[in-house]
This record gives C-alpha cells, sequence and structure tokens, in this order.
C-alpha cells in the first residue's frame, strides 16, 4: 500500500509518500515563514493562497522523488484539523478532488496524532502505550497514548501554548516571527549566570496543566527593566527558555509516574529545542525519550502520510465526499 500525505494546517505545505515495503518513499516541503514574518504572525488568506500554489508543484515533485506514477498511489490521506479553517480547506479539496480522479480512497488525519506518530519514523519498534509531551505553537498537552487513534489528554494548557509563549517573548524583545527557535538559539549564547530567575508556573500544585502567559509578563517586565541590549536579550532568553524545560521536565516526569510508563514521546516544533531535549535526556535517564528528528517535529507531510497510512491499513477511509474539516478537533 502506498500513502500520500498532505498536510496544509498552517504555514507550511508538506507532501510525502509512505509507503509498506518500502517506508518515506517521497517528502517534500514549502514554509511560508518568510511571506507571514513582515506580518508579525500567520495570515490565514495568505496562508491559504500560498497552499493552493504550492499543492500541485509538491504533489509532483513528491512523485517524482518517489519515482511513482499517480496511478500507483493507494490512498490520499490530508489533514483534516485542527488547524486554520481555510488552510486545512485547500489541502483536503485538493486531496479529495485527487482521490476522486484516481478512484481512490481519501483519509482525514488528526493533525496532532501525525506530530504524536512522527517519533515511529525513525523508531519503528516504538511501542504503545507511551506518555507524549506534545509541544506546538498551537498545543501544549500531556497525552496518553493506548494505542492507534486512542489517545487521553492527561494535561494541558489553560493559556499560551508553549511555543506561542516562545514567539510573543521573543517579539517583545524584537526578535521577528517566528522567534522560537531564534529565541533558544540566543539562550545558548548566554554565557553568563541568569540576571533573572522565572517561575515555574502551576508547579507548586498537584496535576499536568500548564499555565505559560506569565512568563511572558515575567519577560516582558525584565525587558523594560534591562539595558534592552544583546546582552540582556539572550540572558531573559534564557531564563524564559529555562522556566519552560523545568516546568515541562516536571510535568513529564509527574506523568510517567502517573501513568507508571517508561516510554515518553516529545512531539510538536518546540520538541526541536535542544535544551528541552539535553534536560529530558538527562533527567528521565530511566525512561526511554523519543524525539522525531527536526524535520519532523515541525509541521511536514511524512507525519500525516505515515499516520495515513496506520489508519489506512486498518481499512479506514472517509466515509462521504462531503469536504469536512474542523478548527478544533478534541480528543474524544
Ligand atoms: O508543530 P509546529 O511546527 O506547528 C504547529 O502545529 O503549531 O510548531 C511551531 C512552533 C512555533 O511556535 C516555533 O516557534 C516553535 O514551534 N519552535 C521552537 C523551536 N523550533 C520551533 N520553540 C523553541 N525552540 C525551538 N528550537
Ligand atoms: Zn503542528
Amino acid at each position: 500500500m502506498r500513502v500520500m500525505g498532505i498536510e496544509s494546517s498552517c504555514d507550511e505545505t508538506g507532501v510525502a509518500i509512505y509507503s509498506e515495503n518500502d517506508g518515506l518513499m517521497a517528502n517534500v516541503l514549502s514554509s511560508q515563514v518568510d511571506i507571514h514574518a513582515a506580518f508579525g504572525g500567520v495570515v490565514p488568506e495568505i496562508a491559504s493562497r500560498n497552499h493552493v500554489m504550492s499543492l500541485v508543484p509538491l504533489v509532483e515533485e513528491a512523485l517524482k522523488q518517489a519515482q511513482i506514477k499517480q496511478s500507483q498511489l493507494d490512498v490520499i490521506a490530508y489533514t483534516a484539523g485542527p488547524g486554520l479553517i481555510g488552510a486545512l480547506l485547500t489541502g483536503a479539496c485538493f486531496a479529495k478532488a485527487f482521490a476522486f480522479a484516481l478512484q481512490i480512497p481519501s483519509l482525514a488525519v488528526h493533525h496532532l496524532e501525525g506530530h504524536i506518530l512522527a517519533a515511529q519514523l525513525d523508531a519503528p519498534t516504538l511501542a504503545f502505550p507511551f506518555v507524549v509531551l506534545l509541544v506546538s505553537g498551537g498545543h501544549t498537552q500531556l497525552l496518553l497514548a493506548n494505542s492507534l487513534g486512542n489517545y487521553q489528554c492527561l494535561g494541558e494548557t489553560l493559556d499560551d501554548a508553549a511555543g506561542e509563549a516562545f514567539d510573543k517573548t521573543a517579539k517583545l524583545m524584537g526578535i521577528p516571527y517566528p522567534g522560537g527557535p531564534q529565541l533558544a538559539r540566543l539562550a545558548d549564547q548566554c554565557l553568563v549566570d541568569t540576571l533573572v530567575r522565572f517561575p515555574r508556573p502551576m508547579t507548586d500544585r498537584p496535576g499536568l496543566d500548564f499555565s505559560f502567559s506569565g512568563l511572558k509578563t515575567h519577560a516582558s517586565i525584565a525587558w523594560k527593566k534591562s539595558a534592552q541590549d544583546d546582552k540582556a536579550r539572550s540572558c531573559i532568553a534564557q531564563a524564559f527558555q529555562e522556566a519552560v524545560v523545568d516546568t515541562l521536565v516536571i510535568k513529564c516526569q509527574r506523568a510517567l509516574q502517573k501513568t507508571q510508563c517508561t516510554r515518553l514521546v516529545v512531539a510538536g516544533g518546540v520538541g526541536a529545542n535542544l535544551a528541552l531535549r539535553h534536560a529530558l535526556q538527562t533527567t528521565l535517564k530511566n525512561h526511554q525519550v523519543y524525539f522525531p528528528r527536526f524535520e519532523y517535529c515541525t509541521d511536514n507531510g511524512a507525519m500525516i502520510a505515515y499516520a495515513g497510512f496506520l489508519h489506512a491499513m486498518r481499512g479506514e477511509k472517509d466515509s462521504h465526499h462531503a469536504i469536512e474539516v474542523r478548527a478544533r478537533w478534541p480528543w474524544n
């Protein structure tokens, strides 16, 4: 079975092909980061228009990379949510029309399930159950992954997502969108002892929920009081990153203890953060911690093709031709 996966939930258009016999045969991506940077964030209408322009060339490129013809595809999987409605619609309309023309099934995929399963692309032996720390631009959740399609939310952010807090903190110190990765680089450059220490929100009470918006306020106050130069920027970045990382590590420990799971999967864009990877690996020595490689952490087509493949192997497919996408898509 060969499954094409199409991702268009936000500002990356991704197309990939996953095959039962050959694994990942193609994985191509078109990022719109530079286009949205001028506006300081993703502009939904511009994202949708760019997906429309990128989809056909990316599909052609993916087929070329995989060295197969359209007629050799068995299923077209696509991200049906959660995400920006207009952006999701472009991928869903394309996927369903393409599948209809090829007379093969289409299959709706949950974007966050794609992020969760991405870890198996490089670690095929990773077995259920496992705990997932899902940290992206739009979501921060701790989940218990019981089996394919069975995910139980153990805790989540009550306000900003971790990635969102990274991006907003970067922005308030004049770092252009998306500031998360750049803020992380600056934090790693801070060689002096941290001048400020931020709190570890919601770690002083039981439970697995998060709250990151207060850290942004702490960063804003520290920045206003500082010399507002490069040194201040990198020290505040370090204090902020340390607080986010510590908080995430503490909650992961709690989730592993609560579930008695031995395996932790880190998923989503913030999973690319090196300080987080290092802290989890050194703290959770008695557990197995799985990180997808960097290009599978941020949005990509490979995770959608792979998640689609697993569900298609169980005989699942879209039951009707109507196009349905969801801005929000709760687990249960
Ligand atoms: O999963 P993702 O690509 O998109 C969503 O589905 O949201 O995550 C993007 C988020 C952005 O907020 C970005 O700033 C953050 O992940 N991010 C990072 C790093 N790389 C990406 N945050 C901190 N450190 C990084 N190295
Ligand atoms: Zn994502």
